[in-house]
C-alpha cells in the first residue's frame, strides 16, 4: 500500500518536471474556423484572401513543395477558373531537366521548394503542429472541434511581443505562440500588408486567420471529402443497426413465444 503511494506520487513529479521541461511549450490561443466540427466546410473566399497572402509575403521564404497548382482550380478548394490558375502558375519559375533550364510553371507543376534555406516548407504544416488544445490542456477542444495547427499558426502570427535579441549572429524574436519563446521569423504580418480586391478586413487577426486556413486546405485538401464519406458512413451504419435489430427480433421470435407459454 505504501509503497504503491509512494510510487503513485514519483510518477506524478515525474509528470510535474516533465510539464515543467516542456514549458517553454507556447500559448496557442482559440480561433474559430469555418471548418471546425464535423460539418464545418472551408470557405472559398477565405481561402482564396489566403492565397493571395501566401503569394504577396509567405512566398518569398517558404514553399509549398508537395502542393500542385492545378489544385487552386478544386472546387472543394480555393476554386480558382482555369485561366486564373494558369496565369498564376506563371508567377512561379521552376527547372525544367528536360530543358536544361527554367521556365514559367504550369498547372501540373507544384508551387516551389522554400526559397530561404532555413524557413520551412507549410505544405503540411498546419497538420504538423498541435493546435488550441482546450481548457487545461485536455485535448478535449480538438475532440469536438478537430482542430490542429490552423490556430497554432494565427496564434504564432499573432503572437510576437515586439521584443528582439540577437544570439550567434541571428536576430531571434519573441513569440508567445512559438515553443521556446524565440523564433528566427521576423514578424511577417503587421496588419494592412494586403488591400483586397472586395475591400475586406486586413488587419493582423484576420489575414492570421486568412493564411492559416489556406494552410490548412494545402495540408488537407479532401477535408470536406473526408468528412462528407464520414457522414454518409454513419447514416449507412444507422440504417443497417435498425435492420439487424429487426432481423434479429424477427428470428428469436418462435423460440421466445416457446418458453413464454
Ligand atoms: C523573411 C522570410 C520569411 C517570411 C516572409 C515568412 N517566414 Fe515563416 N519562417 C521563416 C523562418 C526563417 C522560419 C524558421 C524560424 C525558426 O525555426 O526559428 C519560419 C518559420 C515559420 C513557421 C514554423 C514555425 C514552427 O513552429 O516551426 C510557420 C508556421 C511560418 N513560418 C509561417 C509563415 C507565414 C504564414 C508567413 C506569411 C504570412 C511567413 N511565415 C513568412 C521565414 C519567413
Amino acid at each position: 500500500m505504501l509503497k504503491k503511494v509512494i510510487l503513485s506520487a514519483a510518477v506524478s513529479l515525474g509528470f510535474a518536471s516533465g510539464a515543467m521541461a516542456a514549458g517553454g511549450a507556447g500559448h496557442v490561443e482559440n480561433f474559430d474556423f469555418s471548418f471546425e466540427g464535423p460539418f464545418g466546410t472551408y470557405d472559398q473566399n477565405q481561402l482564396q484572401r489566403g492565397l493571395q497572402i501566401y503569394t504577396e509575403i509567405c512566398a518569398a521564404c517558404h514553399g509549398l513543395q508537395y502542393v500542385p497548382i492545378r489544385t487552386l482550380g478544386d472546387t472543394d478548394g480555393p476554386g480558382l477558373p482555369e485561366d486564373q490558375v494558369r496565369a498564376y502558375a506563371e508567377f512561379y519559375e521552376v527547372f525544367d531537366p528536360e530543358l536544361d533550364d527554367f521556365r514559367p510553371a504550369r498547372p501540373t507543376d507544384h508551387f516551389p521548394q522554400s526559397g530561404l534555406e532555413n524557413a520551412p516548407d507549410l505544405s503540411l504544416m498546419a497538420k504538423a503542429r498541435a493546435g488550441f488544445h482546450g481548457p487545461y490542456g485536455t485535448g478535449l477542444n480538438q475532440l469536438f472541434k478537430g482542430m490542429g495547427g490552423p490556430e497554432y499558426i494565427a496564434s504564432l502570427l499573432t503572437g510576437y511581443t515586439g521584443e528582439e535579441k540577437e544570439e550567434a549572429g541571428t536576430i531571434l524574436y519573441e513569440n508567445k505562440a512559438f515553443p521556446g519563446g524565440w523564433i528566427a521569423m521576423a514578424p511577417p504580418l503587421y496588419g494592412e500588408d494586403i488591400e483586397f480586391a472586395d475591400g475586406h478586413d486586413n488587419d493582423l487577426h484576420h489575414l492570421s486567420k486568412d493564411v492559416s486556413a489556406f494552410l490548412m486546405w494545402t495540408a488537407e485538401p479532401k477535408l470536406m471529402a473526408r468528412k462528407q464519406a464520414g457522414f454518409v458512413g454513419v447514416i449507412f451504419l444507422t440504417v443497417l443497426s435498425v435492420l439487424l435489430y429487426l432481423t434479429n427480433k424477427r428470428l428469436w421470435a418462435p423460440v421466445k413465444k416457446k418458453y413464454k407459454a
